[in-house]
């Protein structure tokens, strides 16, 4: 079931209102289909909501232009943050669902961490997976609060270690509750990553709940 919405997307509907909606954010390459399934793993009975970057390059989509691997075009970051920013709101409209959790993967997180640095009231927090920082001139905004993981990889070889590391302190300092974990990986995926996701996001959740 997908509505025609501002972004090619995939939308599946969760097994418990309860369970906070995940936003799904594929890495260069990749599209709607992609994360569902680590979706499921992380949230089993969350709703997915998945859209697809509308930036294509060589063919491949992306969230955001880029100059070179690591150097982004800053101003359409922002402008596809923004775009993102507002597909949320269209979508939670259109499926009746709360603030959803990112779940972003590399370039998916990238723009992920945009939107929180921009937009963080369309976001209940985010989890993020091989990101780094998105924009030189960080906005400050007010994240107080606002759960966010990131998970890197010591062995990434796109993502330098001390990059991740400003990403945390950049969230730290907007008042983020931000746990940076470092795993033995590199760029890929492990199945760390689900279990340590899928554990952040239950206690994440029942915090919410408790208030
Ligand atoms: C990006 O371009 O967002 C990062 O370099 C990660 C990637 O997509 O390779």
């Amino acid at each position: 079931m997908s509505r025609n919405l501002s972004f090619i997307h995939r939308f599946e509907p969760g097994s418990n209102a309860g369970s906070p909606p995940l936003l799904l954010l594929h890495g260069t390459g990749g599209n709607e289909d992609d994360l569902i399934p680590l979706g499921r793993m992380v949230a089993p009975n969350s709703a997915l909501l998945s859209p697809r970057g509308k930036v294509l390059e060589g063919g491949m989509p992306r969230f955001f232009r880029r100059l070179s691997e690591g150097v982004f075009d800053e101003e359409d970051v922002r402008r596809r943050a923004l775009e993102l920013a507002d597909f949320i709101g269209e979508a939670r409209d259109a499926y009746g669902i709360a603030a959803p959790f990112a779940l972003g993967y590399s370039n998916g997180a990238n723009i992920a961490a945009a939107v929180l640095l921009l937009r963080p009231d369309v976001l209940a927090g985010a989890i993020l997976l091989r990101a780094m920082v998105p924009l030189s001139h960080e906005p400050q905004p007010d994240l107080s609060g606002k759960p966010v993981v990131i998970l890197s990889g010591d062995r990434d070889p796109i993502i330098p270690a001390v990059n991740a590391g400003r990403l945390a302190a950049v969230f730290k300092q907007a008042g983020a509750a931000v746990e940076h974990r470092t795993l033995p990986v590199g760029h890929e995926l492990s199945q760390v990553d689900v279990s340590l996701a899928r554990a952040w996001l239950e206690k994440n959740e029942a915090l919410a709940r408790t208030g």
